[in-house]
This record gives structure tokens, sequence and C-alpha cells, in this order.
């Protein structure tokens, strides 16, 4: 039918966790060791095949840092998508990540696919967050879970994949 559907899709969470980092990759197929924070937000596009059909991803790379909070609800209101990350090596930025989800779920769009992503899985001597506590807090909020790490390209492509998967099923 080749289909092409536009989608808004907010990449949410700490500052530091690796948001920037994950679209590079995922979008460039570039890793910096040395990633400015971000200022405000940044935009990309990619368009991701899933059968017949072509998802357009407008994707809005939100700085983390607590001075542009505010700043986030333009980001994902009538957002389709919403990637929130947190960095598996940083308990605190688990925290954060459930805060997000939090106010998603009280602000959001009801009908917001969302993932959640456990960064920098390459680190796994410095994990201070299990694989088994971030599926289980996301399969009881409704969110789906990968762990990935944007330096080695594990599951980056494969998350922004299946959030598209989840939107054309929607
Ligand atoms: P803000 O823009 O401030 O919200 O941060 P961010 O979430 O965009 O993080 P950013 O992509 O800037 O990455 C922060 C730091 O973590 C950078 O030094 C990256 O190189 C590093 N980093 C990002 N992803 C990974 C990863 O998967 N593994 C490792 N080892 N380092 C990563
Ligand atoms: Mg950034």
């Amino acid at each position: 039918s080749n289909k092409i559907k536009n989608a808004k899709l907010v990449l949410l969470g700490d500052a530091g966790t690796g948001k920037s980092s994950l679209v590079l990759r995922y979008v460039k197929g570039q890793f910096v060791e040395f990633q400015e924070s971000t200022i405000g937000a940044a935009f990309f596009s990619q368009a991701v095949a899933v059968n017949d059909e072509t998802v357009k991803f407008e994707i809005w790379d939100t700085a983390g840092q607590e001075r542009y909070h505010s700043l986030a609800p333009m980001y994902y209101r009538g957002a389709a998508a919403a990637v929130i990350v947190y960095d598996i090596t940083n308990l605190a930025t688990f925290a954060r990540a459930k805060k997000w989800v939090q106010e998603l779920q009280a602000q959001g769009s009801p009908n917001t696919i969302m993932a959640l992503a456990g960064n920098k899985a390459d680190l796994l001597e410095a994990r201070q967050v299990s694989a088994q506590e971030a599926e289980t807090y996301a399969n009881e909020n409704g969110l789906f879970f990968m762990e990935t790490s944007a330096k080695t390209a594990i599951n980056v492509t494969d998350i922004f994949y299946e959030t598209a998967k989840r939107l054309i099923q929607a």
C-alpha cells in the first residue's frame, strides 16, 4: 500500500544519559566521546520502512539539564512516541526516567507509544540498574524496554524500529 505516516518522536531523560548520542548513532551512524550537552532541543528526521509502510520520524532531542525542564511540554505534546532514556550506570537517572513517565502519563497524549532505553549498556562493569528491574518497571507502566549503547550501536536501530512497528499497529 506504501502508506507514509509522519510521527513526532521525543527523547526525554536526564542530562548525560545519551539522548543526542542515540539520535546521532541512529540518523548518522556516528558516535563521539565528547558529545556536547544539548541547549534547548535539536531536531532530526529519519524515515523507516516497516513492511510496506514508511514512518517518517520527526525527532526532537530535548535538553536534559533541569533548567530546560519547562520547555519539555512543547516537545512531548502531540508526540506519537516518546523514548525515555536513562544511563544503566547511574541510578539517579533511572529515578528521573520514572518521573518523565509520570509526567507523560499526566500531561502527555494518552496514546503516545513509550519506550524505555537503558543506555550505555557497553559499561556493564559500572552497572547500577539491573535489566530485570527496568523490565519489570516498563511492563507495569505500559512501556517497552531495551538496553542500548550509542557507542557500540547495540539495539539503537532496533528501539526506533520497534517504536515504528508499534505506531503502525496503533
Ligand atoms: P543532554 O543533551 O545534556 O541532555 O545529554 P544527552 O542525554 O544528550 O547525552 P549525550 O548524548 O550528550 O551523552 C553524554 C555523554 O555520554 C557523552 O560523553 C557521550 O559520549 C556518552 N555516551 C552516550 N551514549 C553512550 C553509550 O552508549 N556508551 C558510552 N560508553 N558512553 C555514551
Ligand atoms: Mg543532548
